[in-house]
C-alpha cells in the first residue's frame, strides 16, 4: 500500500513538473508571440484590420462626391478594407458630425479623417480625437489657424491636407485678366464689372478666393467693380437662383466669378436662360475642374477654372493616416498646389481625370 502511494505521489509530481513545465514553456512561446505581434504593431500594422472613420460635411456637394470615391478606392488599394472604411454625411450640420465622430470614437477606430462642416469650430472635434489618442486628419475645409497652433504646441498627431485657397483666387483672376480688357470691357469704361458667387460663410476657400481674384485683376492694373455679392453655398442650383436675379439688375456684367464650379454651371444656365451669350458677352471662371466645366472651357462657354486635385489630396489624406498608423510623425499642414485651366490645356486634364 505504501509502495503503491510512493508510485501515486512520484506520478503525480512527474505529471506536474510535466504540466508545469508545459505551462513554463507555452508562456514563453506567448511572450514571445506576443512580442513579436507588438514589434509588428509598431512598425508594420496590418491595413485589413485598421478601421477608419470618415466624416464628409455634405455628400450632395459634387466635389467631395469626387475626393471621398477617390480616398475610398485609394484606401483599398493601401491595403484597408472595404468593411473598415466608415464614410457618414454629416448632412451639413456641426451637431451630426459631431455625433459621428463620438460614435467612431466608441467604435473603436484606428484613425479619423474630418472634413469639418464649421471649420471656424473643431475644437471639440480635437479635443475627442486627442483625448482617445486616435490620429486625425482634417480635409479641404480647413480649420483655423488658432487650431493648427494649438496642434503644434501640443505635438499631437492632428493634420490638415488642402490647398491654399488665395492660390486658386489668384489664379482666376489671372485667366481673366490675361483676356485683355478688350474681350471683356462690354461698356468700354475701362473697368471689368462682375458679379461674385461665394461658397458659405466662415470658409477660408470663400475668404481667399473671393479676396485674392480680385487682387489679381488690381495687380494686373485692372480697375473693377462689383455690382453683385452672394453666396450659392456651393451649389448649382443655389448659384443660379442668385445669378440669375443679379443679371435681372445688371445685364451688362461683364464677368461672374464663382468660388467653385458647381456654382459656375448654375451661372452658366442663369446666362443662357436670360439669353447672354456665355463666353462672348460675359466671362464666366469657376475652381475644380469639374468634368462639365472642362467641356464648357473647351466648348467656349467658360473662360476657364483652376484645378483643385482631389486626386492628390486624397492621396496624401491616406498617407498621412498610414504614417501615423506606423508611428510616424506628418507635418501639420500637408498642402497640394492648383492649376490653371483654360482652352489650352482643358482637354489635357480631362483625359487625365478620366484615367
Ligand atoms: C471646393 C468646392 C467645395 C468646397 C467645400 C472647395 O475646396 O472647391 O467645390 O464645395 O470645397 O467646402
Amino acid at each position: 500500500m505504501k509502495k503503491f502511494l510512493l508510485a501515486i505521489g512520484v506520478m503525480s509530481l512527474l505529471i506536474a513538473l510535466v504540466v508545469t513545465g508545459c505551462n513554463v514553456g507555452d508562456r514563453e512561446k506567448q511572450n514571445f508571440t506576443e512580442d513579436k505581434i507588438d514589434t509588428e504593431n509598431v512598425t508594420e500594422p496590418d491595413l485589413s484590420q485598421m478601421k477608419v472613420g470618415v466624416c464628409i460635411y455634405r455628400f450632395s456637394d459634387n466635389y467631395m462626391t469626387l475626393f471621398r470615391r477617390e480616398l475610398e478606392s485609394y484606401l483599398l488599394k493601401q491595403g484597408f478594407s472595404k468593411e473598415n472604411i466608415l464614410i457618414l454625411d454629416s448632412a451639413d450640420s456641426e451637431i451630426v458630425q459631431d455625433r459621428h465622430v463620438r460614435t467612431f470614437i466608441e467604435e473603436g477606430v484606428n484613425a479619423l479623417i474630418v472634413n469639418p462642416v464649421d471649420p471656424t469650430d473643431v475644437k471639440t472635434i480635437t479635443n475627442l480625437a486627442v483625448e482617445a489618442d486616435i490620429p486625425l486628419v482634417y480635409i479641404n475645409r480647413e480649420p483655423d489657424g488658432d487650431e493648427e497652433v494649438r496642434w503644434e504646441e501640443g505635438g499631437w498627431n492632428v493634420t490638415y491636407v488642402g490647398c491654399d485657397a488665395r492660390q486658386s483666387g489668384t489664379i482666376q483672376g489671372k485667366i481673366i485678366a490675361d483676356l485683355g480688357i478688350e474681350n471683356i470691357d462690354k461698356n468700354n469704361d475701362g473697368v471689368v464689372q462682375y458679379i461674385m458667387i461665394e461658397g458659405d460663410p466662415g470658409n477660408a476657400d470663400t475668404q481667399f478666393r473671393t479676396e485674392y481674384c480680385i487682387k489679381a485683376l488690381t495687380d494686373a492694373g485692372l480697375e473693377s467693380e462689383c455690382l453683385f455679392k452672394g453666396f450659392g453655398n456651393w451649389e448649382r442650383g443655389v448659384a443660379e437662383e442668385r445669378v440669375a436675379e443679379a443679371i435681372q439688375s445688371f445685364p451688362n456684367a461683364e464677368v461672374i466669378f464663382c468660388n467653385n464650379d458647381a456654382m459656375a454651371l448654375g451661372a452658366l444656365s442663369a446666362v443662357e436662360k436670360a439669353g447672354i451669350r456665355a463666353g462672348k458677352e460675359v466671362k464666366i471662371v469657376g475652381v475644380d475642374a469639374l468634368t462639365d466645366v472642362l467641356i464648357a472651357v473647351l466648348e467656349g462657354q467658360m473662360a476657364g477654372t483652376v484645378f483643385n486635385n482631389y486626386v492628390d489630396q486624397a492621396h496624401f489624406t491616406a498617407d498621412a493616416v498610414i504614417n501615423y498608423l506606423n508611428k510616424e510623425n506628418n507635418p501639420h499642414y500637408i498642402g497640394c498646389d492648383y492649376v490653371a485651366v483654360t482652352a489650352d490645356n482643358a482637354q489635357t486634364i480631362l483625359e487625365n481625370l478620366a484615367h
